[in-house]
């Protein structure tokens, strides 16, 4: 008999690089990243049944829990597509990751739930079956399967993970004020740039062999210099003054190898070469961080995704 319940770990990722090439037909924006999972987790516990329905309970109340959140689509995706009405769960969902931060919170929930029901609801799933499920649910979802350090390209689900020096962490802040709507900002960046032609597409291959080369493989991008990028925050840092104070705070911080925006906003982070380096600058600057009312968290890179605990 397979056990009845599961527990799941669910890590949130920055971006330590995200480039827009251009802007698809079919509405995405066809991008080329470094995405990379960070010791800043949900919990899932799942039970399974044979109800035939999913219930979704969290401990933060501002969370819709309903047919619209990203766990109870994840199930009922993989229900409809295994067409067994007994299928049944309930998820209670610990949520430790802000909402609306580019952390790829509701992404990593989506990516833990599809890796529990495999197991509880015993579908066995192989992991290009995964990946492409958690891709009908956001461009996030199957790079957060596997998670660690990963060249994420396409509208983010083609994926080339590569190994990384784990021992880098990071001072991610946050103001708890504001949470930013990801198509809204990618809008905002493509009439802004202007760039609704399809002459990025024969640039694609190019880009994304500069990227390969950039030096993230090799774990000496901090220290050569190497350019943290992320296009979205030019938009973002212009509207958002929080995000702008964020981060000219992190960039004073001693001993920080890079600062950037993660994802489409508006958590900022600032790299360490170590866990104690990032908590040694966090207590040399948690007032001015606490002045301004940041949420903050000191957290190290994780070297993989979701993991059943
Ligand atoms: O794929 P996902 O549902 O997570 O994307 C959320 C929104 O972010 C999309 O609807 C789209 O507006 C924007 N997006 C984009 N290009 C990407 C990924 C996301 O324009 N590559």
């Amino acid at each position: 008999m397979n056990s009845k319940m599961i527990n799941i770990k669910a890590p949130a990722k920055i971006n330590l690089h995200l480039e827009v090439l251009g802007k698809r037909r079919d509405g995405y924006h066809e991008l080329a990243m470094v995405m990379q999972s960070i010791d800043l987790a949900d919990y899932l516990e799942i039970e399974r049944n044979d109800s035939g329905v999913v219930k979704l309970f969290c401990n933060n109340k501002d969370l819709d829990t309903g047919e619209d959140n990203i766990i109870v689509r994840a199930a009922n995706l993989l229900k409809n597509n295994f067409k067994d009405r007994l299928l049944g769960a309930d998820i209670f969902l610990k949520k430790n990751i802000p909402i609306g931060a580019g952390l790829a919170g509701g992404s990593t929930d989506a990516a833990a739930t599809l890796v529990g029901l495999n197991n509880l609801w015993n579908l066995n799933l192989n992991s290009s079956e995964l990946h492409t499920f958690g891709g009908i649910l956001g461009s996030d979802v199957p790079f957060c399967i596997n998670g660690g350090s990963q060249y994420c390209f396409g509208r983010g689900e083609i994926l080339e993970p590569f190994i990384s020096k784990s021992d880098y962490a990071i001072i991610l802040v946050k103001n708890p004020e504001v949470s930013l709507s990801t198509p809204r900002i990618y809008k905002k960046y493509s009439s802004a740039f202007n760039i609704c032609d399809d002459s990025f597409i024969s640039q694609i291959k190019y880009k994304r062999e500069l990227l390969r080369n950039n030096g993230f493989e090799r774990n000496d991008f901090l220290r050569n210099g190497i350019k943290i990028r992320n296009d979205l925050q030019k938009i973002v840092e212009s509207e958002c003054s929080s995000v702008k104070n964020a981060l000219s705070i992190l960039s004073e911080f001693n001993n920080n190898l890079c600062y950037s925006m993660s994802g489409s906003g508006p958590s900022c982070y600032a790299v360490f070469e170590n866990l104690d380096l990032a908590k040694t600058s966090y207590d040399e600057n948690y007032k001015i961080l606490k002045e301004d009312n940041f949420e903050v968290w000191v957290c190290s890179f994780l070297n993989k995704g979701v993991s059943i605990i």
